[in-house]
Order: C-alpha cells, then sequence, then structure tokens
C-alpha cells in the first residue's frame, strides 16, 4: 500500500460560534472537532498526520501537538486561504513522498468510510482525487466543473461563479487527495486572487492544463457537512446521536427511549444490557451484559458491571467501578470508588474515593467526608459491612468487614471486623416536657 498521510485544516477563525472555545474544541459525542479528524486520519491509516493551526488560537496548536507531538503541528499566520494553509504543512511533510489526503477539522461526521474511496481512485492511477457531494442546498459551496468523461475540469468557488456555473449541482467537499510531490508542486503554482486569498481548489485546473488525471468521488452530504454555528453543531451532535444509538440497538442493547439516551464517542454497552429513558453517557463508560441504568442517571468515566443496577437518577463519575450484581439507586453519588458484588447504596449518599467491600449495605444519607479543603482521603467499607442511615465517615476512614455503624453516627477513626460503632449523642428523655412548655407558653 502506499504510504499515506494526511494534512487537517484547522486554521479558520470560526467567529460564528459566537465561543470563547475555538470552533475545533467544540466536542460532539464527548469528543472534540479535531480529534474527530484525527480519529479518522488515523484510521485511514496515515502514518503522518499534520494539523494546521492558527496563530490567533494557540490552544488548538497545544491540543494537536499534545496527541500528535509537536512536529505534528504546522502554524499558518496569517490565514490566507485553503491553498495557503496545505502550504503551511509542507516543512511537516519533509520527505514523505506517499499519498497526502487534505481534510477539515471541522466536519466531525467524516470518517475514514467516507474518505476511503478517495483512495481507491488513487490507487486506480488518478492523479488528483477530489471528495464531491450533492449537497440539497448548493449554496457558498465550490462547484464542480466536469467534463463529458467524468474528469474534473475545475473547482469554482460559488463568489466567482457566474450563473451558469451555480446551477451546478454538484459540489467540493474540500477533501482531496494526491501525491505529497505533486500537490505541493501543483499548489507552488497556485496564484493569489483579488482578495488576497491562496484557493487549494485551484490546483485542480493547474493540474488539468498538465495534462494529469484529475477525478471526483462522491460521497453523502451528511457525512462532509462542515460545522460552523452552534446550530449546527447542534445538527451533528444529532446525527452522531441517531447513528450510536442504532448501533447498540443493532447490538442487543435494551433502549426503549432511544431518542433520549445520549452516548459518547467511546460509549461501550454489551448485549443484554438495558438504558432506560433519558440517561446520559459522557466519555469512558461500559456497561456490562445484563446491567441496568436506569433512567434520569448521568455517567462519566464509571464502569458498570455484570447485572448490576444503576438509578433511576444516579450518578456516576470517574473511576466509579459497580460490581456485579450491586445496586446504585436513586440519588447516590459514586466518583473514585469500588464497589463490590452484590454491595447496595440505594438511597441519597455521596461514595467518593475508596471501597465499598462486596454485599456491604450502605444505607440512605451516608456521605463520604473525602476532603478537608485540601486533600482527598479515601474511605473503606468492608465486605458484608452495615452502614446505617445518615453516616459521616470521615476519611481517612475503614470499616472493617462485617461491621455495623449505627445510624447517625461521626465515624472518625477505624472500626475492627464484626464490631458496632455508635458515634452518636445517647437519646434523652424527658417525660411531660412538651405538654408543661406548651401550658407554659400558652398562659403568657
Ligand atoms: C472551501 C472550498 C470550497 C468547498 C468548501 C466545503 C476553497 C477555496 N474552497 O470553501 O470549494 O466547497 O470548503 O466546505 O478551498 N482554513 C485554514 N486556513 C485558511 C482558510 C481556511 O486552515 O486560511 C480551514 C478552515 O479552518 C476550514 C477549511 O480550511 O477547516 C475550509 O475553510 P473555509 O473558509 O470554510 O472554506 P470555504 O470558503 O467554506
Ligand atoms: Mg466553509
Amino acid at each position: 500500500m502506499t504510504a499515506r498521510a494526511a494534512v487537517i485544516l484547522a486554521a479558520g477563525q470560526g467567529t460564528r460560534m459566537r465561543s470563547k472555545t475555538p470552533k475545533v474544541l467544540h466536542r460532539v459525542g464527548g469528543r472534540t472537532l479535531l480529534d474527530r479528524a484525527i480519529d479518522a486520519a488515523e484510521s485511514l491509516g496515515c502514518e503522518r498526520i499534520v494539523v494546521v493551526a492558527g496563530a490567533h488560537s494557540p490552544e488548538v496548536a497545544r491540543h494537536a501537538a499534545a496527541r500528535l507531538g509537536a512536529e505534528s503541528v504546522a502554524i499558518q499566520d496569517p490565514p490566507l486561504g485553503t491553498g495557503h494553509a496545505v502550504r503551511a504543512a509542507e516543512a511537516a511533510l519533509a520527505g514523505f513522498t506517499g499519498d497526502v489526503v487534505v481534510t477539515y477539522a471541522d466536519t466531525p461526521l467524516l470518517d475514514s468510510k467516507g474518505v476511503e474511496p478517495v483512495f481507491a481512485a488513487r490507487r486506480g492511477g488518478v492523479d488528483l482525487v477530489v471528495l464531491g457531494f450533492e449537497p440539497a442546498d448548493p449554496r457558498a459551496y465550490g462547484r464542480l466543473v466536469v467534463d463529458p468523461h467524468g474528469g474534473l475540469l475545475r473547482i469554482v468557488e460559488a463568489a466567482d461563479a457566474d450563473h451558469a456555473v451555480l446551477q451546478i449541482k454538484r459540489c467540493n467537499s474540500g477533501v482531496l487527495a494526491a501525491p505529497a510531490p505533486l500537490l505541493f508542486n501543483l499548489l507552488a503554482a497556485v496564484t493569489q486572487t483579488a482578495k488576497g486569498e491562496f484557493y487549494l481548489t485551484d490546483v485542480v485546473a493547474i493540474a488539468r492544463s498538465r495534462q494529469m488525471n484529475v477525478r471526483v468521488v462522491y460521497t453523502d452530504e451528511v457525512r462532509v457537512q462542515g460545522v460552523n454555528s452552534q446550530a449546527e453543531l447542534a445538527e451533528a451532535e444529532a446525527v452522531f446521536q441517531r447513528r450510536q444509538r442504532k448501533r447498540f440497538l443493532d447490538g442487543g442493547v435494551g433502549m426503549p427511549a432511544p431518542e433520549t439516551v445520549m452516548l459518547s464517542w467511546d460509549t461501550k454497552i454489551a448485549a443484554g444490557a438495558v438504558v432506560e429513558p433519558y440517561v446520559v453517557f459522557a466519555p469512558g463508560v461500559t456497561v456490562e451484559t445484563g446491567a441496568v441504568v436506569r433512567a434520569f442517571s448521568h455517567l462519566e468515566g464509571a464502569t458498570v458491571r455484570e447485572g448490576a443496577i444503576v438509578g433511576p437518577y444516579a450518578r456516576l463519575r470517574p473511576g466509579a467501578d459497580i460490581g456485579q450484581g450491586a445496586h446504585i439507586g436513586n440519588f447516590v453519588e459514586v466518583k473514585n470508588v469500588e464497589v463490590g458484588a452484590g454491595a447496595k447504596a440505594n438511597h441519597l449518599s455521596y461514595l467518593g474515593d475508596g471501597s465499598v467491600g462486596p454485599g456491604a449495605n450502605i444505607g440512605a444519607g451516608t456521605v463520604f467526608c473525602n476532603y478537608d479543603g485540601f486533600t482527598k482521603a479515601k474511605t473503606h467499607v468492608g465486605a458484608g459491612a452495615f452502614i446505617g442511615s445518615d453516616t459521616a465517615l470521615v476519611a481517612p476512614v475503614t470499616v472493617g468487614d462485617g461491621a455495623y455503624v449505627g445510624s447517625g453516627s461521626v465515624i472518625t477513626e477505624d472500626v475492627g471486623a464484626d464490631a458496632l460503632a455508635l458515634a452518636r449523642g445517647r437519646q434523652v428523655e424527658k417525660p411531660g416536657w412538651a405538654a408543661a412548655f406548651r401550658a407554659r407558653n400558652k398562659s403568657k
């Protein structure tokens, strides 16, 4: 296979997002647009990936460098158009003679499947391949001018097109591929437009003037739709969610109201698990078979093991590991706690930093007091232990296996295995006091 590289354009301003966050660092399915573009390039087998970032958003450059290394980031300063942007990647691709594909960082639904036909055309002997599509509304897209044999003659930007060209329905997605030396050679011949831009699309006509074989392969509009505004970001999210829900339904996950469930790019749910309505899966969640995630729960960075029941109204935060057959009930928050098999925390509790042994029972209103304002400490509840309702476990603290803690206790010292710990005021009773009190006050 010819070696592959990708140049991902991400130097646009993205002003229409009206956000302090750079456009390509917004997320679809919990993954940044930029990372999704890099994922696609990686799954295409691109051995070199260059992200072209603008000087105006150093966060984009930093984000790309953190994932790919600084040598994989090129800065385009100032941004003078798509052709100029690709040229900015030339130094980073020095010595690379394989095929290079250009993609945009703001098309989050373009996966490797959508781009693969471009490489297939290259294998078939086409010098320069453009990915085209037929949008419902061609608006401002560049139009593809083809010859009668299906060859691509040139791409005309809508702003520069006459009435006849504007009638063309087939448009440029922005994605194209060619051997790297050829592409950079063509780009060197691109001249500046009256507005001072270098159009990547101009390489098409230049290649044709040199008798090269230039063709288009087509894909669906939805794959190449760009994100320019919050509304378009939400549309992309909706498409992503529909696909992801279908994937799980097809995979045997029970989801009676799929349209209410939000999934992430990396969510894993096994066949035979059930997800009730209105559940949000932030990134990093695994749900095993037989588990039930009940309505209105929010999960992130958590594992729900076989047969466990979570919710309704549960919140699992990063590091929550809910053991086989364990129950996490309503208004229970779990963070960075391993909950053993068969353990139960059914109502209104905060379990943060530590562990709950198998078969333990955590009463309503239990709080792991894990934070003193400076450091976090751990709470360990042993196997089969029973924590009475409304107990505060002040970390660091350990409750031994099989121990009991009386309701309403504030536990500040370790409790031995099989012991009973009580840490609350003793009950005092004064017979008749209430009646006397009332009588006194009424007579005033
Ligand atoms: C571009 C194409 C057009 C195509 C459309 C598809 C050109 C001249 N036009 O137009 O034919 O139909 O995309 O969406 O190529 N970027 C940079 N540096 C720059 C300018 C842009 O990195 O100097 C990046 C942007 O961040 C974006 C991509 O390139 O990811 C496309 O830029 P954009 O300005 O949206 O191009 P269009 O005018 O939409
Ligand atoms: Mg655009």
